[in-house]
């Protein structure tokens, strides 16, 4: 990492770790850093701090709600959209705190939304959402992902294969999916041959 985003990292780190938001985090920002190489055309100063603190806000989320509040049979979706508010108060706090002389305003309107609006709204605002998307595909995701919803690898797999691989907003990040489906699927049937 550059000193600006190991400071906003060590600045963010407190706050990220519930629900595996740590590691989601460092990964988001490595694939973020893969898709601004194949999308020259967005702010690096931009896309790399919102990943960082873009889910910040979870922390402060009721803890005992955390695993009921995303997927297709979430209980409390409120949290979606009270986890951005959060997230952008503790963005605040930590890009006022750093003086990066980043620009705040943009970053924190990228991490306002972040899940809850589907467009992209900047190029920028695109490359935080996939690259965020992108991590559910990579093996840390499927895993992650496999515990919350008790499901096995496989169905994991499916359901981000129909759900989510449609969804990106960059064919970039849509291939880079593609690719991470297919250690997926090799690692799940090495698996059952495996053990079969
Ligand atoms: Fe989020
Ligand atoms: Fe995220």
């Amino acid at each position: 990492m550059t000193p600006r985003d190991l400071a906003l990292w060590n600045a963010a780190k407190p706050w990220l770790d519930v629900r595996s938001n740590d590691v989601h985090t460092l990964i988001a920002w490595r694939l973020a850093g893969t898709l601004l190489t194949l999308r020259p055309g967005a702010d690096e100063a931009v896309v790399l701090p919102a990943i960082i603190l873009h889910d910040t806000g979870w922390k402060q989320m009721p803890q005992e709600k955390l695993a009921l509040a995303v997927g297709p049979n979430a209980q409390f979706p409120e949290l979606q959209r009270d986890h951005e508010l959060a997230g952008v108060e503790i963005g605040r706090d930590i890009l006022g705190t750093l003086a990066l002389g980043l620009d705040d305003a943009a970053i924190l309107a990228i991490i306002d939304g972040h899940d809850t609006t589907k467009a992209a709204r900047s190029a920028e605002d695109a490359i935080v959402k996939d690259a965020d998307k992108l991590w559910r595909f990579t093996p840390h995701g499927v895993a992650t992902i496999g515990g919350w919803f008790q499901t096995p690898a496989p169905e994991t797999l499916a359901m981000l294969e129909d759900f989510v691989l449609p969804s990106f907003l960059t064919p970039e990040a849509r291939i880079m999916a593609q690719g991470f489906l297919a250690e997926g699927w090799a690692s799940a049937e090495r698996d059952e041959r495996m053990m079969g």
